[in-house]
């Protein structure tokens, strides 16, 4: 008999190569920035269709800041078109959109988009779209251990409370079910620093589709990949 098909509960994307979808087309980086943005718009309604319930998005990392002063002030406008158009797509769609990473360093107006988003999409049921955002899985701990250590001296936790499921409290993924599948578009076959702790055991799939052309079918072919996997989780 076959196995049941498998839908992944969480799908977590590296979107990579709207830069050089841009430059095939003669035209700016963030021009291709804008069509990942509309992108993910469309996929995210894609993943809910086919039965997906978190889709996690790497949209900037806390190594973004490094690129020119323009592609990084685009992204940001991007960002805030992609925020202020989301309150209206996710109550239309009962969508729940959460946003991950170090907020300190983002400017004030998209810090208060971000809080104005998450709570207005809080009691939605549909898919939970989480937007890594300043986020760096290696800061994310950092801040975790910071936080922990604190209580620690404060005498709110002793070391023995410290488990694996404790720790992952204490991470921004808090309360959502770790990445059964990690996609990266565009050739690069590198985690870059994303969810280092939630990806123990996830499957990974690798194309070279560049992000804005990253399509329905895409994401088909990779569930299917995830399906023909056995997962055993160190177990035979
Ligand atoms: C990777 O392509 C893309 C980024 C670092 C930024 C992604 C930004 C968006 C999709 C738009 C803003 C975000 C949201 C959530 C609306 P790349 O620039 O590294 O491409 P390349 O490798 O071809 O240069």
């Amino acid at each position: 008999m076959a196995d049941e098909y498998k839908i992944p509960r969480h799908v977590a994307i590296i979107l990579d190569g709207n830069g050089r979808w841009a430059k095939k087309r003669h035209m700016p980086r963030n021009f291709g920035h804008k069509a990942g943005a509309d992108n993910l718009e469309k996929i995210t309604e894609d993943a809910w269709h086919m039965g997906i319930k978190y889709l996690t998005v790497y949209a900037f990392s806390t190594e973004n800041w490094k690129r020119s002063v323009e592609e990084v002030t685009g992204i940001m406008t991007i960002l805030r078109d992609f925020l202020k158009k989301s309150i209206e797509s996710a109550n239309k769609n009962n969508m729940r959109v959460r946003v991950i990473g170090d907020r300190t360093r983002l400017d004030n107006d998209i810090v208060q988009a971000i809080e104005k988003l998450e709570e207005a999409s809080a009691p939605n049921t549909g898919i939970q779209l989480v937007i890594a955002l300043n986020y760096g899985g290696r800061d994310d701990i950092t801040r975790a251990v910071r936080g922990i250590v604190k209580d620690a001296k404060d005498g709110i936790i002793n070391p023995e409370d410290i488990t694996e499921e404790f720790i992952s409290s204490r991470l921004d993924t808090k309360d959502i079910p770790d990445p059964d599948l990690l996609i990266r578009t565009s050739g690069e076959i590198r985690i870059s620093n994303f969810l280092p702790w939630q990806i123990s055991y996830s499957e990974f799939y690798f194309c070279d589709t560049l992000w804005p052309d990253f399509s329905k079918e895409d994401l088909q072919k990779a569930v299917d990949y995830y399906n023909g996997r056995d997962r055993r989780y160190g177990g035979v």
